[in-house]
Order: C-alpha cells, then structure tokens, then sequence
C-alpha cells in the first residue's frame, strides 16, 4: 500500500511567527508525527514560506532535513518560485519552465503536482496553456489512477473572501477532468480548514495547515483571526491499486 502525507501552507518564516504561531516548530512536530506511519513520500502544496525569501526557503530546507521521505514541492501564493526552485535545486523534479508542475512516476499512485499560482495575485489561475499541460499529462497515462495536487482550492468555500481569492477560470480545468477519468482524487491547501468538496464530480480534500486555521467565516468580512485553537495538522492519504483512494486527517 502507498502511503503518502500531504503537508500545507506551512508559512516557515525567518521574521516574527505569523499570527503568534511558531510554523518551524510546528513544522518540526508534524514531520515527528508523519516518522512512525513510515509513508513512501510527502507531497508539500504550497505556501511553503510567508513571503518567499532566501532566507525562508533556508530555514524551510533545515526543517525538511528531518522529513521521513522523499518531499515533493509546490509554490502556494505566498511563495516566489524562482527562489523556491534555486533553493531547493538539488531536488529533481523541477522543470525547465517558469509554471513548476511536473509528474512523479514513481508510485504506483500517479501524482500531478499543477503549478496554478500566478505573479503578485492571492488566487489562483488556471490557463488555457495550463489546462493544455494537464491534459497531455493525463493523455499519456490514461489507465494509472492519479492524484492531482494543486494549492487552491477548484471548488467553493461559501466563505466570501476565500471564494474571491480561491483558483480563478475553474472552468479550463473542469473539462479536462471530466474527459480524463483516471484522476481519483484532488488535494490542494490555501484555506487552512481541513474540508472537503467537489470539482467536476471529483471528491476535493483540502488539507489543514501545519501552522494555523482559520475561524469558520461564512460572511463578508467574517472572522478568520484569531486563529483557532485547533492544533496543526497534515493529510495521509492511502493506496491500494483496485480500491478506492482513503484520505485522513491527522493533527499533532
Ligand atoms: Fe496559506
């Protein structure tokens, strides 16, 4: 069986804790708690860092040091993918252009790793060239199960400021999941709110934030800070060739 953590919105930061949370330590405790389930990688879904400086990406590549397995990057909005590529340029996977979704091959789950942060914007974007990507991606395996990781969300919250700042032009990315039936299951982060949802009938699991979550806000406005007392938390999602996808939540 696959075992296989999904870290996110991990927020390591060099200045002062956002919102009175230490994300390294917190970071350090989940990395601690993924070690006895012995998981074969962990996949890391952006907002890797709090504003995307070397010196995060430094402290982010020191804390990693302690990961359990093989971890696989993605930027979230609050990251600068150049830095995060240069930082981390003895990892393998990046790729030549400035999007950095790539594939990893090699489980028996296929994992997509989609790229759909854009320059100085909080949402996300799919494009037409991404949309492009993604369906070649998908043509070129059609009969292996997959797991499409992205950092925002493809589906609404119902929490207004989230929706506004949630993964813009969904409707690029709903056609090729619909044509494309191997995708199991999509994981993203951005809402620091363990939650699920939908996109294109697809189950959505949105995993919590190793560093803070978010108050319920249901209205314009709504109170998302403080943040709440729920402590940080990572998803382990399991896979058996032939049966369905399980994905759990587990907090430390
Ligand atoms: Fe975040």
């Amino acid at each position: 069986m696959l075992k296989l953590a999904q870290i996110s919105d991990l927020h390591i930061t060099d200045g002062p804790p956002p919102y009175g949370r230490d994300t390294r330590a917190s970071l350090t405790k989940i990395l601690a708690a993924i070690a006895p389930i012995g998981v074969d990688a962990i996949i890391a879904t952006g907002d890797l860092t709090q504003d995307g400086r070397p010196g995060e990406y430094a402290a982010l590549a020191q804390a990693l040091a302690q990961a359990p397995a093989r971890v696989f990057l993605m930027p979230g909005n609050h990251d600068a993918p150049a830095a995060l590529k240069a930082a981390f340029a003895h990892h393998p996977y990046w790729p030549e252009s400035d999007d950095l979704s790539y594939v990893i091959e090699d489980f028996p789950l296929r994992i997509v790793m989609l790229d759909d942060t854009w320059p100085n914007e909080i949402g996300g974007r799919m494009t037409p060239q991404r949309a492009a990507w993604l369906s070649e991606t998908l043509q070129a395996a059609p009969a292996r199960d997959t797991l499409l990781a992205l950092h925002h969300p493809p589906c609404p919250t119902f929490d207004p400021m989230f929706d506004r700042i949630g993964l813009h032009d969904v409707t690029l990315l709903e056609p090729v999941l619909t044509t494309h039936r191997q995708v199991r299951r999509i994981a993203c982060g951005h809402y620091h709110r363990a939650s699920m949802g939908e996109c294109a009938g697809l189950p959505v699991v949105i995993a919590p934030s190793t560093g803070w979550h978010y108050r319920l806000a249901l209205t314009e406005g709504g109170p998302h800070i403080p943040p709440t007392p729920e402590p940080p938390g990572f998803l382990l999602h399991l896979y058996k060739p032939g049966a369905p996808l399980m994905s759990t939540a587990l907090w430390t």
